[in-house]
């Protein structure tokens, strides 16, 4: 029994029948490691399960961090192979991939066809649809003289979240370097670079 409440992954995976195939998800979890810094929304309150199902609804997630002791979830535009060098240690975290998940588990949304920049979130009282695609974020600022080494660990690229940046070597600055994540799915840059 001891043995059992040391492993809880292993326990949730026992507890999940409607998913029989879900073990070879749970053996890939990189435990005490996240991804840093490649973050497009975090949520708190949600199950790591519910958070693996967030990264699966939305098209641009490639992996997740997950905080057990504060069930706070990270969903990343990158995976640990893309991101190499963001790759962390990080004790209480666990890291995964969308890629060793069925996709399945997203349920309707399994089969959406949202866009880049959409989540899919289930309809549960509609006839016609049992999905719809709304915005999930603003995309990789792409501004010409952007630096984006200098984006801070909180920072994330979803809908009314903020980066810092600054401008590349050779540009001259204006502006605080905040860039905000608006909810029409712009990035309003509070920067400007020139060069
Ligand atoms: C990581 O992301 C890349 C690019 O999207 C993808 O090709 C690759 O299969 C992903 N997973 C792994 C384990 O490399
Ligand atoms: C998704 O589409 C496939 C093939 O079109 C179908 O077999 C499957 O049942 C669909 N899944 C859901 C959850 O709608
Ligand atoms: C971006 O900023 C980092 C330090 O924040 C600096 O080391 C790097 O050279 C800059 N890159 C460019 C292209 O300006
Ligand atoms: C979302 O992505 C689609 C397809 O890539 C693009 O056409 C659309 O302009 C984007 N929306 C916003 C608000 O950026």
């Amino acid at each position: 029994m001891l043995l059992v409440f040391r492993c809880p992954w292993f326990l949730i995976s026992v507890l999940v029948p409607c998913f029989g195939n879900l073990q070879p998800g749970f053996s890939r979890l990189q435990r005490g490691h996240r991804l840093d810094r490649k973050l497009i929304q975090s949520f708190q309150g949600l199950s790591f399960l519910d958070c693996v199902i967030e990264c699966l609804v939305t098209r641009r997630c490639k992996s997740v961090n997950y905080c057990k002791g504060a069930n706070f979830c990270e969903i990343n535009y990158e995976n640990k192979t893309t991101a190499d060098n963001k790759y962390m240690d990080n004790a209480g975290f666990v890291y995964s991939e969308k890629e060793h998940w069925p996709k399945e588990l997203a349920g309707a949304c399994s089969n959406s066809t949202c866009e880049i920049n959409q989540t899919c979130k289930h309809k549960r009282y509609s006839e016609d649809k049992f999905f719809e695609c709304v915005l999930s974020d603003c995309g990789i600022p792409d501004q010409k003289g952007l630096n984006l080494s200098s984006i801070k660990r909180e920072d994330a690229i979803g809908l009314h979240r903020r980066i810092h940046a600054s401008c590349a070597d050779g540009y001259s600055q204006s502006g605080s370097g905040r860039l905000n994540c608006q909810s029409n799915g712009e990035w309003k840059y509070n920067i400007v670079c020139e060069g």
